[in-house]
């Protein structure tokens, strides 16, 4: 049985991190194998090419080179890292994926659809997430939590209309194929968060489980 993929989408400050800490305890209570991975990142080659891209510079970084940095590094996730891992029947969760793309270069930059599209035919094929868990914050809630940080990356430091962008790119996602994409309302309580999240997480398992 191929694993599960399942990724983790939201906008800055949108409490990934904990969501994840959460998902971790609860795949390791159900004894299901997994490996916790993310983009851009998640093989040595694709963190080089993380911090080319999250690095904050004085030269202007042009849309398509963050563009095609990002396909690249997630051509080289999917082939080293996350491709093996399914086959092996091992779930994948993965801090960002795809939805990201679409929601920071395609909206939030401006980025040509068709363009996305065929990147992601061509990178990701088949390979799209079982599922998505889109943690949605308001735009001054997570920048709240983000200036609180220590290390701001080149994307932290885009301005509000851009992050309001993120936000809605996302919600769109979720609209367009709900079914996979799920919106988790993490404005709330850690407790409601995690509730919301389990909540997901078992009627996922369920649904799954029924497809053997
Ligand atoms: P984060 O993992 O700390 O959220 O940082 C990753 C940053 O990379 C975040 O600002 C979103 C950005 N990103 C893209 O712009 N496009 C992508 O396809 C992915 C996966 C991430």
């Amino acid at each position: 049985m191929r694993g599960k993929f399942i990724s983790l989408e939201g906008g800055e400050g949108s409490g990934k991190t904990t969501a994840i800490h959460f998902i971790r305890q609860w795949l390791e209570s159900h004894n299901i194998s997994y490996i916790l991975t993310r983009e851009p990142g998640g093989t040595p080659l694709a963190e080089e090419i993380r911090q080319l891209i999250l690095t904050p510079r004085e030269e202007p970084v042009n849309n398509a080179t963050e563009l095609l940095l990002v396909f690249a590094a997630r051509a080289q996730h999917l082939a080293e890292k996350i491709q093996p891992a399914l086959d092996k029947g091992t779930w994948v969760i993965s801090d960002r994926f795809l939805d990201s793309s679409y929601v920071y270069q395609g909206k939030a930059r401006g980025g040509d659809t068709k363009v996305l599209d065929q990147l992601a035919s061509w990178v990701v094929g088949d390979n799209k997430p079982d599922a998505t868990l889109v943690l949605d914050v308001p735009v001054e809630l997570g920048q709240e939590r983000v200036v609180q940080r220590q290390h701001q990356d080149r994307l932290d430091k885009e301005s509000v209309l851009f992050h309001q962008k993120v936000r809605d790119g996302f919600l769109e996602c979720a609209s367009a194929d709900p079914l996979r994409v799920r919106v988790i309302d993490a404005s709330l309580s850690l407790d409601a968060v995690q509730k919301q999240i389990e909540d997901q997480l078992m009627q996922l398992s369920k649904t799954w489980s029924g497809d053997e």
